[in-house]
């Protein structure tokens, strides 16, 4: 059982989605969870639908550590009331790799009125993939962080644990009834 985490915030130097990403990795390695750290700043992927979107390295890439994990975690800046743009593409490139997988959200956001913003991407991947979405996820605003990026508020660090093991062990569970 493995478990992907994709940070698809583009914000240099400091993006809150990798915050929430690094801690959540972080929280499974301590486990013992085996899990890969996807930084989309790292790997740039063509816009999909462009010419070569389909056959760029990246974009196989990208499909390999999907099709790799039973779960991904996917932790993304709230632009527009929606996940960001840069995570719709990398699911749009992705797509078929998402089946039955297991998938949690972690948010970085503005405020506290788009609290609801991942649920047409949570209905699209479960209609489109039969992805199974971990019911509880991470929404955080500036204030769950400190200067210096370590996670400061003990309620988002915690909900950040609980999403991250929910994940795991979700994925698990569908990993082993699919077999
Ligand atoms: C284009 C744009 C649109 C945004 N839209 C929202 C929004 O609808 N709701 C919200 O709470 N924050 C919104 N924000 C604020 C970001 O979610 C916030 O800055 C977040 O920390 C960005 O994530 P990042 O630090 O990983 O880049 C928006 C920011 C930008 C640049």
């Amino acid at each position: 059982m493995s478990v992907l985490v994709v940070s698809s915030g583009l914000g240099s130097p400091k993006t809150k989605s990798l915050l929430l990403a690094r801690e959540a990795e972080r929280v499974l390695v301590a486990d013992g969870t085996p899990v890969t750290l996807l930084d989309l700043r790292e790997l740039t992927l063509p816009l999909c639908g462009t010419q070569e979107s389909f056959t760029h390295p990246h974009t196989a890439r990208a499909l390999e550590l999907v099709a790799a994990a039973d779960a991904i975690l996917l932790c993304t800046p709230i632009y527009n009331y929606d996940a960001n743009a840069v995570a719709k593409n990398f699911i749009e490139l992705t797509g078929k790799g998402w089946e039955n997988k297991v998938v949690g959200f972690l948010c970085a956001a503005g405020g506290e009125k788009s609290f609801m913003s991942v649920m047409p991407l949570a209905n699209s991947l479960m209609l489109d993939f039969r992805c199974v979405i971990v019911p509880r996820f991470v929404y955080a605003t500036g204030s769950a962080f400190a200067a210096d990026g370590a996670i400061a508020h003990p309620d988002i660090a915690g909900r950040i644990a609980q999403c991250a093991r929910a994940t795991a062990q979700l994925g698990a569970a569908v990993k082993a009834l699919l077999q």
